[in-house]
């Protein structure tokens, strides 16, 4: 998160509460290995008044390990004077979730280049370089601090700075340009200098960064000859050999080749009328730390190099050869809502999350379905229908939840549509280097539209040139700029990290794509509209589900609490059900469970079954019920005792069993009903065994590294 007022007074109480309130909003996406969250705040002071030219500067740091309330403390402890304002200022502020070295105060960022701090960044993603550069930078006598490959950064942009400096015309954004093309990995960074107060550079790669703009006045788009650049790989652009050098890249080749001169163009956001005016600008990996200061946001794409100064934003592009001018960097207005982002009256936001899905639900639909003509319109798809109709297969990539919710849909998808369908877990995809040809269709489903091994996954079929389906939940993410075309689910935002309302609509979008793909098939239209109607049903039954909550409590106090592990099985449609159901219960409860497919119970997971393995059975109504009694009928025999989900009104269940209770819809929607009541429980059993329910141990929101 970064901060940076121009001709605005702000005094240091406010840019520090501005600091840890971003980091607040953003503390749901990750935190480090040991179940703790490391914060750090770093301050920019530039004493004075920037805009006067002033020189006592001030770099101040302060780190720490824990929630936003300990570094909050921390900072309230500083003898430091809160009222002091400032004109102009620039501040930055991270939360880690640890990769390379422990979670620590020294291991927090932002990591600076020497003592004196001349360079200081926050960093998210991974260098996987840095060894090679890390050797490099000690010979050179650099002293590395932390464990971590955000260091050697900090330390190689000093190394250049001290190398180039000399030259009059090494802008910060041409310093920036230099160290990135160094690097490689996934990165988002914001970069801070003392020797250039009161500006920002802020770049990506894989990792998503946007930026607040807040300003009364209206910005003009503008295209400056601002910066004598380093593009020299690209051969193009205004060659001007009389230009004075400025940096090459030559870093771990010293003596590579002088690259040719050029002038590079940036895309400017400047005041309309051309004077400096006030303005603040925010910088964030995600629009929930943005929404309550400003709704006018731009996403940067990889590559971008963002630069702030005297108030300006300007784009730079690492390359030149990439065709920025056809590339769209359009300050848009976020439809969310700071509303949406607070727990309102739950303990928790994963509670808040589940209670939401009778309207999420309907959020997903609004607009396109239509339930009485039985027509499902997706806009995002509309001019593809036609090519993925052709295509040889479709394959669904994901991870986690969002995994599940297109194992979900797969059967109803292949029935709809015939087209054969594949799924992929991301990382395995890649592991494997899948083949991937020009006429497949690649759907990748994520929640974050951020989760790095689903973005690689995407990269790689975009370079085969298959067509690419972005199924997310969050405008503007990678995954939704990146594809060809998509469907965001609009489920609002997510912020407990175990996906429960996201997962529901995704099912849905799936299926209401299926739905549309296979209008063109008349043999079907009963079943598409025997769906739809029960699409129209199913906010009044997931409330009916909702409405049984305390029964649920209480069956999670009286049987499951104690107990290690957890089987849950089922078959046919409910298989992804069992699965989501377990990972739920592992994710937030920390008891063992596992999803098994009924099918599979001979072949092994019955020698685990006896009187005191827990397990559930989702038994409801559809055409392999008989297949599910007979798993009853072996779990019994083993004197398993399972607690089973079934419909309301089902009399052909023995009284000897403990039920929970679903209304019934149609079989391949049923799943989206039947995931509620293990929701629901995995919610109560982790707070009853006291687990930060919206922040379990060692996993994040949104991965965003591979
Ligand atoms: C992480 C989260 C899961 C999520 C998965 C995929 O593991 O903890 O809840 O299902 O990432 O995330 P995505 O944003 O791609 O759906």
């Amino acid at each position: 998160f970064g901060y940076l007022n121009y001709l605005i007074e702000r005094d240091r109480r406010f840019i520090f509460d501005t600091l840890t309130q971003g980091l607040s909003r953003l503390e749901y996406r990750g935190y480090d290995s040991a179940g703790k969250l490391s914060y750090v705040v770093w301050a920019y002071a530039n004493f004075g008044v920037a805009v006067d030219g002033d020189t006592e500067e001030e770099v101040m740091i302060v780190k720490q390990v824990g929630k936003v309330a300990a570094l909050r403390k921390l900072i309230d402890e500083q003898t430091l004077d809160f009222h002091k304002t400032f004109i102009s200022h620039c501040s930055m502020a991270h939360t880690r979730w640890a990769t390379h070295g422990q979670p620590s105060p020294i291991n927090s960022h932002p990591h600076r280049s020497d003592p004196t701090n001349e360079f200081v960044i926050v960093h998210n993603g991974i260098i996987t370089n840095y060894k090679e550069l890390k050797t490099v930078l000690e010979k050179n006598g650099y002293v590395f601090e932390t464990e971590t490959d955000t260091e050697c950064v900090a330390k190689l942009t000093k190394y250049i700075y001290d190398r180039e400096k000399t030259n009059g015309n090494l802008t910060f954004t041409a310093l920036v340009k230099a160290v990135i093309k160094e690097l490689e990995g996934s990165y988002a960074f914001i970069f801070k200098s003392k020797h250039f107060p009161n500006e920002v550079v802020a770049t990506r790669r894989g990792s998503p960064l946007l930026v607040g703009v807040k300003t009364a006045k209206k910005l003009k788009v503008d295209f400056v000859d601002v910066e004598f650049g380093t593009a020299a790989e690209s051969g193009e652009g205004i060659s001007n050999a009389s230009e004075p050098q400025t940096i090459e890249n030559n870093f771990l080749s010293p003596d590579g080749g002088h690259p040719k001169l050029q002038r590079s163009q940036s895309r400017a956001f400047l005041s309309e009328d051309g004077l400096p005016q006030p303005i603040e600008y925010f910088l964030a990996s995600d629009a929930a730390a943005i929404v309550e200061h400003t709704k006018r946001v731009l996403y940067l794409e990889d590559d971008d190099i963002a630069h702030i100064a005297n108030g300006e934003l300007h784009i730079h592009r690492l390359r030149r050869d990439d065709g920025i001018s056809s590339s769209i960097r359009s300050i848009q207005t976020l439809e969310i809502e700071l509303a949406e982002i607070m727990k309102g009256s739950f303990d928790h936001f994963m509670q808040k999350e589940i209670y939401e899905q009778p309207e999420s639900v309907v959020n997903t639909m609004r607009g396109r379905v239509n339930f009485q003509n039985h027509k499902v319109t997706l806009g995002g798809l509309k001019a593809y229908v036609a090519t993925i109709r052709r295509c040889r297969r479709i394959i669904f990539i994901a991870c986690g939840t969002s995994y599940h919710s297109c194992l979900a849909t797969r059967a109803i998808f292949e029935e709809l549509t015939e087209i054969p369908a594949q799924l992929e877990l991301a990382s395995d995809f890649l592991d494997r280097k899948t083949p991937i040809f020009r006429d497949d269709v690649c759907v990748f489903v994520s929640q974050s539209g951020e989760t790095a091994d689903t973005i690689l996954a995407m990269r790689y079929c975009l370079e085969r040139g298959a067509l690419a389906v972005g199924i997310t939940n969050t405008v503007g993410s990678s995954i939704s700029r990146e594809t060809h075309c998509g469907v965001h689910i609009n489920a609002g935002p997510e912020i407990g990290v175990a996906s429960t309302k996201a997962y529901t609509s995704q099912y849905i979008a799936l299926v209401m794509m299926a739905i549309q793909l296979s209008e063109d098939r008349t043999s079907m239209n009963e079943r598409r509209n025997e769906i739809i109607d029960g699409l129209y049903r199913l906010p009044g039954h997931l409330k009916e589900v909702l409405s049984d909550d305390a029964k649920l409590q209480q069956l999670a106090a009286d049987t499951l609490y104690k107990e290690k592990s957890l089987l849950i099985m089922g078959r046919g449609f409910q298989n992804a059900t069992c699965l989501e159901g377990a990972l739920k219960i592992k994710e937030i409860s920390y008891m063992h469970s596992e999803g098994i497919l009924a099918g599979e119970l001979k072949h092994g997971p019955l020698a685990l079954i006896d009187e005191n393995m827990p397990v559930i059975l989702v038994m409801t109504r559809d055409s392999l019920y008989p297949k599910v009694q007979s798993a009853l009928q072996q779990v019994t025999a083993r004197k398993g005792q399972p607690i089973i989900i079934c419909n309301t009104g089902d009399n052909g269940i023995s009284s000897q069993y403990k039920t929970i209770r679903v209304p019934q819809t149609v079989d391949c929607l049923q799943g989206l009903i039947n995931i509620v009541p293990l929701q629901l429980l995995s919610y109560h059993l982790a707070v009853m065994h006291g687990v930060d329910v919206d922040f379990p141990r060692n996993l994040a929101k949104s991965v965003t590294v591979e």
